[in-house]
């Protein structure tokens, strides 16, 4: 029954008022606008961060009027959930922003008025021309148009969710005082799917998750729905993300048990009005460990039978469910080779229990045999995939990592981009920050995602980027996702840190439109996120696009990658070698190959060829020395300590400098941001000082710890000007933390008597 208008709340539904949100009410039922200027601190209201974006405060006078022009009443409809919480929203933005809300009428009365809807739900907006045609299924317009003599604003798509879309979208322009007298605007997403992977356990941890628990809380679900779920729905929505895989790919059959699903059901039903699409990552192994058969081959009728059954009884609970995401076969989780099938006999048993009911299996090309010593690791998803290309059911997705070995903080683009011309693949990256400081750095990922979807895998000539081979224009695809491994917790600022928000927010902005720049959206998110204040917005936005190059230059610079501690995968530990029953590659030597003579992998055709899974263009660009990119030259290439690089600068001196230059570049943002207080509140503000105190720290241990130890092989002076690390190389080689937040367990060998402090 749609709800009136009186009776939608304007403030985020049943959160405890915050001191922000109760002071805000306060201010807009008074009428009366604080002239914040974005930037007085003695004037800003604590915040903790659980707003992310979507403050909405008070916008200051020189905007006041303008925006109020264009907002003096809202003709809605809340003719559906979703468009009940479009109104809603925009409501409680207007307010926030603007002060007292909108009058709330059933026709243009007078100029400002904003129109949502669409031609079904809204006989205005279908009887204007608005050129919906060319927005498609979840796109939308935003026109300035003249109604019955008035200046107008309409909000309208074909769909629902593109008015909820829509109206986040007006909402933005507003919060980055962007003019709205006069707009034009038509956006409608480049990629179909655009999916959060959690990987949520159901014991309430996170793997790889620094933001505290799970937030999905299975105990009390389905009774209880913590408006916290209706927060993160609004949060994807705003970004445009659709799609939510609510477990870890390291997956448990008891998700599919009938308990399980009707909490997977209550949650659905939280996040379908917001557009948001659940999905479930589900172990191959499920028709034995669940289904009590003693075989999960695809081949097998009965196994097939199973799926086929278990999925529609999950169809029953959720009509609107997603599909399955697979880990198989990596990392000791069960798939079809047990049974000596091919990867995609796999996905195409889950696939065909999926089709009629229009699920789609996202069947991960994170595969690789462990312990296997000959093979370069960074081959074998290629070398297990490429042969079958066109062999997946139309519902299949291949999903691939943005790099061929595992989310580092600079690796080339996967080689399987661009050779699987007969393939539906989407691209899998990392928002959580497994392998780049974790909860306290800032890195910000708008240049790493941007990076990965521009990279060209001249497939089909020049232009065949990696984003034209996920949004299906470079193959013709008709199918089309990208997924982000989310770093969303219980903690109350959502991401672990203020900062970390911001990749949540660029993954959705860039799945939206992968041709975004990562500046602008960094931009964006600092005015919501904090302030419109010039001297605030461009120091920030600097500092957030130096961060990820600075966390390159203090960890893996020069394209080394997988130098971190073993497990945790925080801090250094390029010592890190094989023993006991660990798999070579899973140890740093395995990815440095450091020796007397000198450093890096030779992926070339001397080695281990890697270089030949590119198409030829791009192989004969990584195999020569003199074209390679100076960022990726450790990873296709071993080269003597000696070698000199175009700096002039050798191999060694060159490492010894980025690492000193990643330090400087950490330095640098914690000077930026101590001149910053005037402009943050002073909780946010601590948090994150205190935080860049840790990066700083951070960076100078992994800076010692390397040069400790790369020096003890290379047996090299330092170049001029480097401080020699204040430590030996055994000090920094028995320093260990004992427990480290996403990763399961004690850290592997840390005991008591290594447990000290890192310098
Ligand atoms: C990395 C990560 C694991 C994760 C795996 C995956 O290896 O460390 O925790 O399970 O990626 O993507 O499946």
């Amino acid at each position: 029954m749609p709800i009136p208008i009186s009776r939608l709340s304007v403030r985020p539904q049943g959160r405890r008022a915050s001191s922000g949100w109760a002071l805000l009410a306060v201010i807009a039922a008074a009428g009366f606008v604080l002239a914040l200027a974005a930037g007085r601190a003695s004037a800003a209201p604590e915040e903790d961060g659980y707003r992310l974006w979507l403050r909405y405060v008070p916008v200051d006078s020189e905007w006041l009027a303008r925006y109020r022009a264009s907002a003096t009443e809202l003709i809605g409809t809340d003719a559906s959930p979703t468009l009940r919480a479009a109104q809603a929203e925009l409501l409680r933005g207007l307010t926030g922003l603007l002060g007292p809300p909108p009058r709330v009428t059933a026709d243009v009365t007078q100029d400002g008025a904003i129109v949502l809807g669409t031609p079904t739900s809204s006989p205005l907006v279908k009887s204007l021309s608005l050129g919906l045609q060319r927005v498609g299924a979840e796109g939308y317009a935003i026109r300035t148009v003249t109604v019955q003599g008035h200046s107008a604003t309409v909000i309208a798509a074909n769909t629902d969710i593109g008015v909820l879309y829509g109206t986040f979208a007006f909402l933005r322009l507003l919060q980055t005082r962007e003019p709205v007298a006069h707009l034009d605007i038509i956006s409608s997403p480049r990629i179909q799917r655009r999916v959060l992977d959690h990987w949520d356990n159901l014991n309430g941890s996170v793997e790889r998750g620094y933001a505290g628990d799970s937030i999905w809380k299975w105990e009390t679900l389905p009774e209880h729905l913590s408006p916290r779920y209706t927060d993160y729905a609004r949060a994807c929505a705003s970004i445009g993300i659709n799609g939510t895989v609510l477990n870890n790919v390291n997956a448990t059959p008891y998700i599919l048990t009938p308990l399980y699903l009707q909490k997977v059901a209550a949650l659905a039903g939280v996040l379908r009005p917001y557009g948001i699409k659940v999905y479930l990552s589900v172990p191959f192994s499920a028709p034995v460990t669940l289904g009590k058969l003693q075989t999960a081959d695809p081949a097998d009728p009965r196994v097939q039978a199973w799926w086929t059954a278990k999925v529609a009884e999950v169809y029953r609970d959720i009509p609107d469910f997603g599909g399955f995401l697979v880990k198989a076969n990596s990392e000791g989780q069960p798939g079809p080779r047990d049974y000596g099938r091919t990867q995609a006999q796999g996905a195409n048993v889950l696939a065909r229990a999926l089709a009629p009911h229009g699920g789609i299996v996202m069947w991960r090309a994170f595969v690789y045999t462990t312990g296997v010593h000959s093979e370069d690791r960074a081959r074998q998803a290629y070398d297990t995939f490429k042969p079958l290309d066109g062999k997946f059911a139309d519902n299949v997705l291949v999903q691939v990592k943005n790099g061929p070995i595992d989310f580092q903080p600079r690796e080339p683009f996967h080689p399987l981009f661009g050779a699987l011309p007969h393939t539906h693949l989407m691209l899998e990256l990392q928002v959580t920050k497994e392998y780049l400081g974790q909860r306290t750095s800032i890195v910000y990922l708008g240049p790493l995602f941007t990076e990965a979807l521009r990279a060209d895998t001249w497939a089909k000539g020049a232009g065949s980027t990696v984003a034209r081979v996920i949004d299906g224009s470079l193959y013709g695809e008709h199918l089309t996702a990208i997924a982000g491994v989310a770093n969303i917790g219980s903690d109350r600022a959502w991401c672990g840190s203020i900062f970390n928000q911001a990749n949540w927010y660029a993954f959705g902005r860039l799945a939206w439109d992968p041709d975004l720049s990562a500046r602008q959206i960094a931009a964006e998110w600092v005015r919501m996120t904090f302030t419109n204040n010039d001297s605030f917005v461009a120091p920030v936005v600097k500092l957030m696009m130096a961060s990820r190059e600075a966390a390159v230059d203090y960890m893996t610079p020069l394209g080394l990658a997988s130098q971190m501690a073993a497990g945790t995968h925080l801090g250094p530990g390029p010592w890190v070698a094989p023993s006991g029953n660990m798999p070579p590659d899973w140890s740093s030597t395995y990815y440095s190959r450091a020796d007397a003579d000198g450093i890096g992998v030779d992926r070339t055709a001397t080695g281990s060829n890697a270089v030949a899974q590119y198409s030829p263009h791009v192989a004969s660009e990584y195999e020569s020395l003199a074209s390679c990119p100076e960022n990726l030259l450790l990873w296709f290439h071993h080269l003597s300590w000696d070698y000199r690089l175009r700096s002039g600068d050798t191999v060694w001196d060159s490492l010894v400098r980025h690492y000193d230059r990643g330090v400087a570049a950490v330095k640098q943002a914690r000077n930026t941001w101590s001149t910053l207080s005037p402009y943050v509140d002073s909780q946010r503000y601590r948090m994150t000082a205190d935080f860049l105190a840790i990066q700083e720290k951070d960076a100078e241990w992994w800076r010692n710890a390397s040069i400790a130890y790369f020096q003890s092989i290379s047996h090299r002076p330092l170049p001029a000007r480097a401080a020699p690390p204040p430590d030996t190389l055994a000090h920094y080689e028995a320093f260990c933390i004992p427990y480290v937040e996403g990763s399961p367990g004690r850290s592997p060998g840390c005991a008591p008597a290594d447990v000290a402090v890192p310098r």
